[in-house]
């Protein structure tokens, strides 16, 4: 028996025919076919929210956002479902999916330096030097075949998003957080802009003290959490002047922090709710 889940993937309809049980949404997200590489996959358990979409459906009078984690998600529960990650969201190009693998290139071990790698990862150094190669060369053609400046055309020739041409369109929240400092390797950058986009729609009028309660579920190994959240704040209904005179000033911002660069739309497409209904 033939089985097939259809669902949205950032306002695009998706079929797969006969999906394997096991198969979870974050491995399908990052996946070359896919290659949404935004929601990132840390523990794999539900414990660290970097793997981040939201998932939308209609409730009979209005879309009703969720934020998940797709670490845990079969896709097989997608059905009639909306996903929207980051990339949905206005954000940024998409990698080029032949690029898109994971090699370990190093170990924290307490090797002499000057002891001889291991097998393992002299071929995994070998694997990543060959990957910033391939990086390099694409970069490289992309510049040489394309007139005009050279970074605009690179991010042109790909994208799908407004904001993937102009900043127009960026997802307020991972502006504000940038405008604060609150990403360093920003391995957990797109689970707490995802958590936040999610809550600021369903909790316009959310204090400072429920902004940062909605966060425990949010693990970041970097920055300390006072940017992450001095970012996610400044939505605060209780957000005073006072706290504006502390905020840490760390990028230029020549919008001023109170303009937003364009408002959060989440893809919800009609077909969507026309398909919820009987
Ligand atoms: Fe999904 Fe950590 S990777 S919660
Ligand atoms: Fe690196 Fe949060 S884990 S910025």
């Amino acid at each position: 028996m033939s089985c097939e889940i259809s669902f949205y993937l950032n306002g695009k309809r998706v079929t797969i025919p006969d999906p394997a049980p096991d198969l979870l949404l974050i491995d399908y997200l990052r996946s070359p076919e896919i290659g949404l590489a935004g929601p990132k996959k840390s523990c794999g358990q539900g414990g660290c929210g970097a793997c981040t979409v939201i998932l939308s459906h209609w409730n009979g009078e209005k879309a009703e956002h969720r934020a998940i984690n797709s670490c845990l998600r079969p896709v097989c529960a997608l059905n009639g479902l909306v996903v929207t990650t980051v990339e949905g969201t206005g954000s940024v190009r998409r990698p080029n999916p032949h690029l898109l693998q994971h090699s370990l290139v190093s170990s924290r071990s307490a090797a002499p330096t000057t002891a001889t790698l291991p097998h393992e990862l002299q071929v995994a150094e070998a694997a990543s030097r060959q990957k910033s190669n391939a990086v390099l060369a694409s970069v490289k053609e992309a510049r040489e075949v394309q007139t005009g400046s050279p970074v605009f055309r690179l991010v042109a020739s790909t994208a799908e998003q407004p904001s993937q041409l102009t900043f127009e369109g960026m997802n307020p929240v991972a502006y504000r957080l940038a405008l604060n400092n609150g990403s360093q390797c920003g391995y957990c950058s797109v689970g707490f802009v995802m958590n936040m986009s999610e809550f600021i729609i369903n909790h316009p009028e959310s204090t400072k003290k429920e902004i940062e309660d909605a966060f425990d579920g949010n693990i970041c190994r970097c920055t300390g959490y006072r940017a992450i959240l001095t970012g996610m704040k400044t939505f605060a209904s209780n957000w005073t002047a006072e706290d504006e005179k502390y905020r840490m000033k760390c990028l230029p911002d020549p919008t001023g922090a109170s303009q937003l660069p364009g408002p959060l739309v989440i893809p919800f497409p009609p077909e969507a709710r026309a398909s919820a209904n009987p």
